[in-house]
């Protein structure tokens, strides 16, 4: 697979994020979680020697795979590894001018050490970058609780998973000299209008276009907003 199809279809969230990302050419960068590999290669793709990690087996398989379809392997080292572990890698100590994720920081536990080992692995002057759902909004979190997976409406993550949290944004905010938060879209009724009719388009294009109302008249709500571009750091 090359990846004309991941750059066609990409949302509003990963367009910012890409472009907060910025010219990686040259750059050592480590992905977490890279998951099917498609950050990966666009990183290896544009200039990046990747380290990407996943602790799924078949998400390395797959990153492999895709890194080698694409004439890219050479730039790109795969382990399957928790995030955790990269801690314990003496030999990746101050090694990384970026390090990015999608969908990884609220996976992390404890997240007060993941902290700490994002500063360890990263140079002085480094960036994160991690694209990432947001818990800050009552209404999103209600409805999350205690309407998905009844009433009909499908439900798509295991019980587990919560989304990335602001008091763990103000973990990182210790640990790291500069922390931002973005978001780039609002995501309200469009991420209602995915579960209660099941994406259905016309119900999508209408939710979307509110959300772009929104957004584009009233900034005081864009922190409500279910996605956050979380960006920091090390002084
Ligand atoms: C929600 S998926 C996102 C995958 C990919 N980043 C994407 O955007 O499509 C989370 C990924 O992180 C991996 N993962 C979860 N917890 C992890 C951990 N503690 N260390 C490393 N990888 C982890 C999972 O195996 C999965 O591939």
């Amino acid at each position: 697979m090359d990846l004309s199809g991941f750059l066609e279809n990409l949302g509003k969230s990963d367009r910012v994020f890409l472009s907060l990302v910025g010219d990686v050419s040259g750059k050592e960068v480590l992905e977490i979680g890279c998951g099917n590999g498609l950050l990966t290669v666009y990183l290896a793709l544009a200039g990046a020697n990747v380290t990407a990690i996943d602790d799924s087996q078949v998400a390395v398989e797959n990153t492999r795979s895709l890194a080698e379809f694409n004439d890219v392997g050479s730039r790109i080292d795969v382990y399957k590894m928790d995030a955790m572990e990269l801690g314990d890698r003496g030999d990746l100590e101050a090694s990384f001018d970026l390090v990015v994720g999608r969908f990884i920081l609220h996976h992390i536990e404890p997240f007060q050490r993941f902290s700490w080992v994002l500063n360890k692995v990263l140079k002085k002057g480094g960036k994160g970058i991690f694209l990432e759902n947001n818990a800050r909004n009552p209404l999103l979190m209600f409805f999350r609780r205690f309407v998905v997976g009844r009433f009909g409406i499908p439900k798509y993550g295991d019980s587990q998973e919560r989304p990335f949290h602001p008091s763990e944004v103000e973990v990182l905010k210790r640990s790291f000299g500069r922390v931002e938060v973005h978001y780039p879209e609002v995501m309200f009724f469009s991420l209602v209008g995915a579960y209660v009719f099941r994406a259905n388009p016309v119900a999508m294009r209408v939710s979307n276009k509110i959300d772009d109302f929104i957004y584009s008249r009233v900034p005081a709500v864009h922190k409500y907003s279910y996605r956050q571009i979380v960006k920091l750091e090390k002084s």
